[in-house]
């Protein structure tokens, strides 16, 4: 174990700023068409990634955007079937709802939009299909996220 892991009792601490290879599976097997993945980190999965600063190694070759998505002027200027994002977890109401502005902004009509985060996309924007919880082997939340499908309405962002 090093110094990013702790264990106490029966429970394990890793520190992380990238989500485990199997939940990066889980996640990716709910991708349908063209992705776009907003705040990439480390795994820029999408056929487009952005996010503050490029960082991942693009293994499948795809672009990464260093743009800031919670600014209102950000538009790439194309749609897409799901839009997923893993963002920053302490992230307060306003950019959550930035976030989802975002997510509407580049989604075809009834377009995915699959978020990990511990918050829902509920807005007027989405039609929430699906909510997952992480759990371990031994029935114990994984971890505080939630993964959530929500379906784009018929709607300006
Ligand atoms: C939880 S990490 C993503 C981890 C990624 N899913 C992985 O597995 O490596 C959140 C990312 O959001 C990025 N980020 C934070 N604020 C942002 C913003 N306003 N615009 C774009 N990216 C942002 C950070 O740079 C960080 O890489």
């Amino acid at each position: 174990m090093n110094s990013t892991e702790t264990r106490k009792g029966r429970y394990h601490f890793k520190k992380t700023w990238e989500a485990p290879k199997e939940i990066r599976e889980f996640i990716a097997a709910k991708f349908e068409g063209e992705v776009l993945n907003l705040c990439c980190g480390n795994w820029p999965c999408g056929n487009v990634n952005v996010d503050l600063v490029a960082k991942g190694s693009n293994v499948n070759g795809n672009a990464i955007i260093e743009a800031d998505i919670l600014n209102p002027a950000f538009n790439l200027n194309k749609r897409f079937d799901t839009v997923f994002s893993d963002p920053p977890w302490n992230w307060p109401y306003h950019f959550r709802a930035a976030l989802n502005r975002t997510a509407c902004r580049h989604l075809k009509e009834g377009g995915i939009f699959l978020l990990n985060a511990p918050w829902l996309p509920k807005s007027y924007m989405f039609n929430i299909a699906e909510i997952w919880v992480m759990y371990s082997n031994s029935g114990l939340p994984r971890n505080a996220t939630l993964l959530s499908m929500a379906l784009k309405k018929e709607v300006k962002p």
